[in-house]
């Protein structure tokens, strides 16, 4: 067992015990043009009103994008986008990039880019925002869900994992 003095590594790897699903926060950054984070600090909050939260880091560039803006995606991902995971955890994203991974969007009335070919595009209001250490989270009123088949992509004590069927 890890006691006191309990180190950023240790509370990594206690924490990495808990194992998630995957989504790519969206939001737009000009006409037409999106921004997306890779997170896995998505959770569901309230039934009533219909609450989730997400935990953006300070330094990241959404940031600025949800403080501005009135609504955010969340694209949640399925078995097998590992790599457009990667992609959006750094932030260095291109049209031409995007396409290479096969990357499509679709936008929403109230301009919300939303990812194609995810398992649940989500679309949310910022509601409120609290600042937590080196995050903010984002409380986010559910405003639309889109559901689709297929498998969730697992994130699993630092890495990618796929659901396996029981035996
Ligand atoms: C599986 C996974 C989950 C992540 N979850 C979060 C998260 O919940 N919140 C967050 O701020 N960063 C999270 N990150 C890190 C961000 O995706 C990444 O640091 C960020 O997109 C880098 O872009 P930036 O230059 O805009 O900061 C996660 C990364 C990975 C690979």
């Amino acid at each position: 067992m890890t006691s006191i003095p309990f180190t950023a590594t240790d509370f990594r790897h206690a924490l990495s015990q808990f194992s998630t699903g995957v989504a790519v926060i969206t939001a737009p950054r000009g006409p037409l043009a999106a921004y997306g984070m890779t997170a896995n600090s998505f959770t569901s909050v309230s039934l009533d009103p219909f609450l989730t939260l997400v935990c953006v880091d300070q330094r990241s560039h959404l940031l600025p994008l949800l403080k501005q803006g009135k609504y955010f995606g969340v694209n949640v991902l399925k078995a097998g986008q590992q790599q457009i995971s990667v992609y959006f955890a750094q932030s260095e994203q291109t049209s031409e990039a995007e396409a290479k991974l096969g990357i499509r969007y679709r936008w929403t009335q109230a301009g919300i880019p939303l990812l194609e070919d995810t398992i649940a595009q989500i679309v949310c209001r910022v509601v409120a925002s609290y600042i937590a250490g080196d995050h903010t989270i984002f409380l986010g009123e559910v405003q639309s869900a889109d559901l689709f088949p297929g498998e969730p992509l697992v994130f699993f004590r630092s890495h990618y994992r796929e659901l396996a069927p029981r035996p």
